[in-house]
């Protein structure tokens, strides 16, 4: 892995680890993170400090990945996902440093439809999908599928 810094009007990428063949599109803010070979990261993307991306994953424009998350291989992240890291956030914890980050983890080859939200503290199993839309506030099973608000298994 290489360190990647570009600071120009159409990205902000700072001291980023990428792998080999890693796409970035335009008007991304990328820092302190690191994204596995052959990633591609679509536009208006966010990625915390310490977010970690696998390799060979899609991550679609406008989603939003924070510290604390960790994304293996071969995973699908649709447009828009939010991912929360702190339930009850506030001003007060911000500023007393108080808060405690809530990981998350979403295992290979797994799929997160647009606009889902995933709450602090779950694990999405393994070629798991998340629905669109979806508020997903516990652990999703390996080859599970969850949809809706919030998020309960989809029996198709
Ligand atoms: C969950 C999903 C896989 C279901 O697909 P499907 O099995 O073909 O579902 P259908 O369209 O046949 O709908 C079946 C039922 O599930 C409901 N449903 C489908 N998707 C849903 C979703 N995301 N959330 C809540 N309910 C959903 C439908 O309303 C329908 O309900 P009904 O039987 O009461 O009418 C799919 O709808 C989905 O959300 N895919 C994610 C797509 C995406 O985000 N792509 C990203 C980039 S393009």
């Amino acid at each position: 892995m290489k360190i990647l810094n570009v600071n120009t009007a159409k990205k902000n990428i700072r001291k980023v680890k990428v792998g080999k063949d890693v796409k970035i599109f335009d008007f991304v803010n990328l820092y302190e993170c690191s994204i596995g070979d052959r990633t591609q990261i679509g536009a208006f993307v966010e990625i915390q400090k310490g977010a970690k991306v696998g390799k060979r994953c899609r991550i679609q424009s406008h989603t939003f990945i924070c510290e604390g998350v960790t994304i293996e291989d071969e995973v699908f992240i649709g447009h828009g996902v939010i991912f929360i890291n702190d339930k009850k956030p506030s001003v007060r914890k911000t500023l007393d440093k108080s808060w405690t980050l809530e990981p998350i983890l979403i295992k290979d080859g797994a799929t997160i439809g647009s606009g889902a939200i995933l709450m602090g503290g779950i694990t999405v199993g393994k070629g798991a999908f998340v629905g669109a839309g979806a508020v997903v506030t516990k652990d999703v099973a390996d080859h599970g599928t969850v949809v809706g608000v919030p998020a309960r298994p989809y029996r198709g």
